[in-house]
Parts: C-alpha cells; sequence; structure tokens
C-alpha cells in the first residue's frame, strides 16, 4: 500500500469522528435541524480508515451510505449523539468534532402530532432549550497525548470565532470555514483556515476529500 502511495500513518490508532446534523423531535413528525450533508465527516472517516485507523463514526441522519470499514453509530439527536461520542472518546488518539449539532431543542417534544385549531395546541410558539456541547464536553476530558479537532461554521469573522472556539472548548485544532449563501453545505468543495494554538492558515480551495487528508495531516503532527 505504501507503494501505492497511500500512508498508513493512523496504523494502531483509534479515530472518533462525529457528522452529520442532528434532528430534534418536534412532535413525531416534525423536527429541528440545519443543511448539513455530513459529507465532510464522512471523507475525514474513510480517510482515516484508509490510513489505517480504527474508526468510529457517529453519525447523525444523513443520505450518505455507510462508509466500508469503519464503525459507524447512527443517531438522531444531539443528546444521543454526545452519549455514544462519550462512550468512543476515551479509547481515541484523535477526535474530529464535524457534526452540525442542532443548537437547541424542544424542551417537550409532543407525543402526538400537533394539531391545527385543537385547544392547547398553539402552533405560533415551541419552547426549546439549548443543546450539550458534544466537543465541549469531551475537550473538558481530554487527557495528555488526545488530539482534538472542531469545527466553526461562521457567516463572518471565521478566525476570530474559531480562535474563540479553540480556546473555550480546548481543541487543539479548529478547522474554520464560511457557511450560508451556498458555502460549504452540500457542496463538494470548501475554503477553510486552520487555526490552532501558534498559527493559522488559510487553506487553498479544495474537495472536501481532499480537506480531510488535510485535516488527519495536520492531527497527526500533534502527534510530534
Ligand atoms: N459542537 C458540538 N456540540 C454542539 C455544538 C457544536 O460538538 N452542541 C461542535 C461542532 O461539531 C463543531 C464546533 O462545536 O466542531 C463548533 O460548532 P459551531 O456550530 O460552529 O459553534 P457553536 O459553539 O455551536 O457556536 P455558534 O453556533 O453559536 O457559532
Ligand atoms: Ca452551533
Amino acid at each position: 500500500l505504501e507503494e501505492l502511495g497511500v500512508s498508513r500513518d493512523l496504523a494502531g490508532r483509534r479515530v472518533l469522528v462525529t457528522a452529520g446534523p442532528t434532528v430534534e423531535p418536534i412532535d413525531p413528525v416534525r423536527y429541528i435541524s440545519n443543511h448539513s450533508s455530513g459529507k465532510t465527516g464522512y471523507a475525514i472517516a474513510r480517510a482515516a480508515a484508509r490510513r489505517g485507523a480504527d474508526v468510529t463514526l457517529v453519525s447523525g441522519p444523513t443520505a450518505l451510505a455507510a462508509p466500508e470499514g469503519v464503525r459507524t453509530v447512527h443517531v438522531k439527536t444531539a443528546c444521543d449523539m454526545l452519549a455514544a461520542a462519550e462512550e468512543a472518546f476515551p479509547a481515541a488518539d484523535v477526535a474530529v468534532f464535524s457534526a452540525a449539532v442542532a443548537d437547541m431543542r424542544p424542551k417537550e417534544p409532543a407525543a402526538r402530532k400537533l394539531k391545527k385549531g385543537e385547544p392547547g395546541a398553539d402552533l405560533g410558539t415551541i419552547e426549546l432549550v439549548e443543546n450539550p456541547d458534544i466537543l465541549a464536553s469531551l475537550g473538558a476530558a481530554k487527557r495528555d497525548g488526545q488530539v482534538v479537532v472542531g469545527f466553526a461554521a461562521e457567516t463572518e469573522n471565521v478566525v476570530a470565532n474559531a480562535r474563540k472556539k479553540l480556546a473555550t472548548k480546548r481543541a487543539d485544532l479548529i478547522v474554520g470555514n464560511l457557511v450560508g449563501e451556498g458555502r460549504a453545505f452540500g457542496t463538494d468543495d470548501n475554503e477553510v483556515w486552520f487555526v490552532t494554538a501558534d498559527d493559522v492558515d488559510e487553506l487553498p480551495l479544495m474537495s472536501k476529500e481532499r480537506l480531510a487528508d488535510a485535516i488527519l495531516d495536520r492531527a497527526v503532527q500533534f502527534f510530534g
């Protein structure tokens, strides 16, 4: 494989990847979610497996096929994603939090479909509560030698916001990118910044496949 140009630099390493959106039920037929396609996270999981890692992919609902040779755990809500990520994190050498976790969820999902005009069913108001921050919660539990990678999806001030997220979530690397106006979500390529404690790198526009390898290249540098 080396001869074919496939690096096995993650052989013997465990990699955790979160990917896709989460969906937060309003009632049995409706939900709150976002436009994440899961493409970047799935590309990272595939690339890590190709490079020899033992990979756990914790994925919200996407239209993508579960990557071959990867342990894929399917979840729906942020709370379920947190539980699955917490289980895999302690053994992970590298954890990449690429999921677009819904920031809020309906406080009390209705057990029955909400109906127009029914007494007590106010379709104009949904009470929301904030979801747990999976990256921040596991970043706080990070032990020596673990490499934690997060993303920052921003509509402006990418680098400044990425720096804040690096610090508050205790990540080693934040991949900052611009979202909105046809950028990033669902597209096949992406323009990003790598923000670490010591420097900021603006990467050229590249496919999500190449970006996946670039992120892993940067992550393995932390192993020294
Ligand atoms: N993240 C997470 N759990 C959440 C929210 C975010 O694990 N509940 C992770 C994402 O996977 C990403 C990073 O945190 O790696 C940043 O996500 P982002 O949505 O950009 O930042 P937030 O902290 O949610 O802040 P905001 O959306 O308000 O900018
Ligand atoms: Ca968010």
